[in-house]
C-alpha cells in the first residue's frame, strides 16, 4: 500500500495525541450525563474506538450505517439508513462520531433524524473537517483536525473499501484514483 501514497497528512502519534485531548474534553463536558456514543460506520470505527478509550466516564456505544447516493468521492445529500441503532436514544445525551465532514449533507440529515427520536441532547464529533466544500450549516462541537480539500484515506477512511487499516491519514497518488 505504501507505494500508492503521495503524502502523509497526519501521522499516527499526532492522531493519538489529539484524540487524547478530545477524550479529555468530552470527559469534562459529559460528567454526570447519560452518554451514548454513536459511531457512523464504517469510516469512524478506528476513531470511535480510540476516542472511547480516552473518555473516562460510563458510556454506551451504538452503530449506524448510512449511505449517501452518489459517486464514491461525491456526496449527494440523499441519505439512506443501511443499519439503524440497536437501542433507543430517548432521554440520552448523544454524541455522533464521524470520520470526516465534507459537504455536511450526510451529517445534517443524521442530526435531524436522531433529534426526532427524543434524545436529551445531540452533539457532533468529527476527526476531520473539510470546511471548503461545506454546503449546509451543520454545527460541529468537537473537531480533531481541519484539512484542505483533498480526498484522504487511512485510519478508517477508504477508497473503494481499501486503505482503512493505515494507521495515519494520507493522500493517494493521482494514478490510484483512475
Ligand atoms: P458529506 O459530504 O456528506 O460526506 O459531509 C461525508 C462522507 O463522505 C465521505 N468522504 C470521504 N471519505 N475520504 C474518504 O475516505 C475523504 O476525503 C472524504 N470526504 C468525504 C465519508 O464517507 C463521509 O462520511
Ligand atoms: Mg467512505
Amino acid at each position: 500500500m505504501e507505494q500508492d501514497i503521495r503524502q502523509i497528512l497526519i501521522e499516527t502519534d499526532e492522531l493519538q495525541k489529539r484524540i487524547k485531548e478530545l477524550g479529555q474534553e468530552i470527559t469534562r463536558d459529559y460528567k454526570g450525563k447519560d452518554l451514548v456514543v454513536i459511531c457512523v460506520l464504517k469510516g469512524a470505527v478506528m476513531f470511535m474506538s480510540d476516542l472511547c478509550k480516552n473518555i473516562d466516564l460510563p458510556l454506551s456505544i451504538d452503530f449506524m450505517a448510512v449511505s449517501s447516493y452518489g459517486s464514491s468521492t461525491q456526496s449527494s445529500g440523499v441519505v439512506r439508513i443501511l443499519k439503524d441503532l440497536d437501542s433507543s436514544i430517548e432521554d440520552k445525551d448523544v454524541l455522533i462520531v464521524e470520520d470526516i465532514i465534507d459537504t455536511g449533507l450526510t451529517l445534517s440529515y443524521l442530526v435531524e433524524n436522531l433529534k426526532s427520536r427524543g434524545p436529551k441532547s445531540v452533539k457532533l464529533c468529527t476527526l476531520l473537517n473539510k470546511p471548503e466544500r461545506r454546503k449546509t450549516d451543520v454545527k460541529v462541537d468537537y473537531i480533531g483536525f481541519t484539512i484542505p480539500d483533498e480526498f484522504v484515506v487511512g485510519y478508517g477512511l477508504d477508497f473503494n473499501e481499501k486503505y482503512r487499516n493505515l494507521p495515519y491519514i494520507c493522500v493517494l497518488k493521482e494514478e490510484v484514483y483512475k
